[in-house]
């Protein structure tokens, strides 16, 4: 049970003072009759609000899959950037976040939601969640390199190392420059890239495929979302 002006904040209604404002009019009803209080206790999984006759369903979290862009930065607001939440139309609740980051130039997975218990298991370092990169990296990989990732590589400054944990890299194409797929437990700080500066090669294009057992939907173009099927939850939740 919560509040009715919580309700329909937290489904972007408006502030809390503007719904507070809009239920002393007389705009909201609650099983079909208008209401006044905006302390009245709403059962969320069963009352039916409106607001100026539209339903206003409410869900306590929701989940998308998105291909993030090159071009947008994953964070929640930004005075100046687009960010992937700016990129979710849809969305309902307005305390949704990207689980998290990928650099403003990578594409790919990015899970957004508002489940701060989900995101903090996938994101833990101790849980060593696999994260599946493809990329385009110039100069030619080899199975030299597959053997310097497989031993974990030096990312740090010339003053301080920073040593990676194992990482496991697959050579689709070798040339002038490589496709790769690296399979990674962490997620340093531009790692990706920083472990191919390390191995004396450059990555020119860069996208997530996989975060544990979420996979990046092919029909996702860049930029677009969807929501999570029940499975794809479920298996998140399991990782
Ligand atoms: N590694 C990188 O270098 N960049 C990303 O965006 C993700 C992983």
């Amino acid at each position: 049970m919560i509040r009715l002006d919580k309700y329909l904040a937290d489904m972007g209604v408006g502030t809390r003072q503007e719904v507070k404002r809009c239920i002393r009019k007389g705009q909201v009803t609650v099983g079909g009759r208008t209401v006044n209080a905006p302390e009245l206790k709403i059962d969320e999984e069963k009352d039916m609000v409106t607001v100026d006759g539209r339903e206003i369903g409410y869900a306590a979290y929701e989940y998308y899959m998105l291909n993030k862009p090159a071009g947008v930065i994953s964070a929640t607001e930004d005075p100046r950037e687009r960010t992937v939440i700016d990129l979710i139309r849809d969305k309902k609740r307005k305390d949704l976040f990207p689980v998290g980051r990928l650099d403003k130039d990578t594409e790919g997975l990015l899970l957004i939601t508002n489940d701060g218990k989900l995101a903090h298991r996938l994101l833990s370092p101790r849980r060593h969640v696999d994260k599946t990169y493809y990329a385009r990296v110039r100069g030619c990989v080899t199975e030299e390199d597959v053997r310097r990732f497989a031993g974990g590589l030096d990312i740090g400054t010339a003053e301080e190392e920073e040593l990676t944990r194992p990482g496991i890299l697959q050579i689709l194409n070798a040339g002038e420059e490589s496709e790769i797929l690296l399979t990674i437990q962490e997620g340093k700080y531009h790692q990706v890239k920083r472990m191919f500066e390390a191995v004396g090669k450059e990555v020119v294009y860069l996208r997530r495929e996989s975060m544990g057992t979420l996979m990046l939907d092919n029909n996702l173009k860049a930029g677009e979302y969807r929501p999570l099927t029940k499975e794809e939850l479920e298996g998140v939740r399991g990782c």
